[in-house]
């Protein structure tokens, strides 16, 4: 299995596997612009082809995860943890101190990926997404950067 940080090139593998996973779906072009940023971190994991991906982006002390997706075939064997431990390498590298994400609080794969991996929830924004017409809660999780086991630190 191969992990790296993602490229501008990586960008139409993104559109595409952020597509598979989400309703709205961000476009190559958004991959890029995204990707072009400094405070950007990417990570893409495949072996035969890009099957997973997660992005983030460094805030002051805090490493906000954007998006993370796999492709459906390739859900459940371990990629999505594998990107959030590269991510979190990445994050603990640049020197951050605290993850923050959101999600919506009907994503049970997400949240026990993310539960699993040390994140508490810190908060719920009410409303948040739209799911096929609904609206829909987001928890708000955090975690220590650095190895599992971290402790919120909201
Ligand atoms: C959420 C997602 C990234 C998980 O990726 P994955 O590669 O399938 O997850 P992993 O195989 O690494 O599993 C890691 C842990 O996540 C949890 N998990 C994964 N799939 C799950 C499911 N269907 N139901 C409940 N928990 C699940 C488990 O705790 C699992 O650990 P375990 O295998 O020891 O039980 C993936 O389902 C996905 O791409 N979903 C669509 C996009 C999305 O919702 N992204 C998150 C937006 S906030």
């Amino acid at each position: 299995m191969t992990l790296r940080p993602a490229v501008t090139t990586d960008a139409a593998d993104l559109s595409r596997l952020h597509a598979a996973s989400f309703e709205d779906g961000w476009s190559k072009d958004d991959f890029v612009t995204w990707l072009a940023r400094a405070e950007a971190m990417a990570i893409v994991g495949g072996e035969c082809g890009t099957v997973a991906f997660g992005l983030a982006l460094a805030a002051g002390a805090d490493a906000e995860l954007l998006t993370i997706a796999i492709d459906p075939a390739h859900r459940h064997a371990g990629w999505g943890r594998r990107i959030l431990r590269a991510l979190d390498a990445e994050a603990l590298n640049r020197g951050l101190e605290r993850w923050i994400l959101e999600v919506a609080r009907n994503n049970l794969p997400a949240i026990g990926l993310y539960k699993s991996s040390g994140f508490v929830e810190i908060g719920i924004r009410k409303a948040y997404y739209r799911v096929r017409g609904d609206r829909v809660d987001a928890l708000v999780m955090s975690r220590r950067v650095g190895p599992e086991g971290g402790q919120d630190v909201a």
